[in-house]
């Protein structure tokens, strides 16, 4: 259990990063240039900035050149079966943001406004979108995938109501 819980968070870590960023970067420029698709409700919102889509694809890959260099050393201890490269991490970071503007798209598309709790998919859009992502290159034990799932809505809960708690963001979830 323990090489489960070691080896997937090792290997998210940089999605969770790229998805967290945005938060702290409070953004002022929709992506979607404030546009509207055409069922009249906007195409992904004022949650979703230019400003949060590069810092987080930035800060996750950051992130993940560390674990890169971390890594020969983390090898020593028999548990660590998963090694990041530059691929592995960009991916990661990119699809996190790219799967988290899914989720809003998919949100407006139900003419949820911005910020309206969807429980399943404001927790696991960015994490379903960047292990697809990741799985083009490599595969992924299912196991971790499995435990990821599981762990990721309370991680994404607890950070959140964290963040809230910092005045963040403006709302727990
Ligand atoms: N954020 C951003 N740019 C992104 C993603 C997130 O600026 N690409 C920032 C926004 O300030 C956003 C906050 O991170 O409000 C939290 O992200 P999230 O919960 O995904 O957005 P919501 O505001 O809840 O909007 P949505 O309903 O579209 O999920
Ligand atoms: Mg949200």
């Amino acid at each position: 259990m323990l090489d489960i819980i070691i080896n997937s968070l090792w290997l998210i870590l940089p999605a969770y990063c790229a998805n967290l960023f945005p938060v702290i970067m409070n953004g002022k420029h929709p992506i979607d240039f404030k546009k509207n698709f055409v069922d009249g409700y906007r195409l992904l919102g004022d949650g979703k900035t230019i400003e949060g889509f590069f810092s987080g694809i930035i800060f996750g890959t950051l992130v993940g050149i560390l674990q890169i260099y971390l890594q020969p050393f983390m090898g020593q201890f028999y548990v660590f079966q998963f090694q990041h490269n530059l691929l592995t991490i960009i991916l990661l970071s990119t699809g996190a943001i790219v799967g988290d503007l899914i989720g809003s798209f998919v949100k407006r598309r139900f003419g949820l406004e911005r910020g309206a709790p969807t429980p399943i998919l404001d927790q696991l859009d960015f994490l379903v979108f960047s292990l697809v992502v990741l799985s083009v290159i490599i595969s992924i034990e299912f196991s971790w995938v499995i435990f990821l799932l599981f762990i990721t809505p309370l991680i994404h809960y607890s950070s959140n109501i964290f963040a809230f708690t910092l005045k963040l963001k403006d709302k727990p979830w």
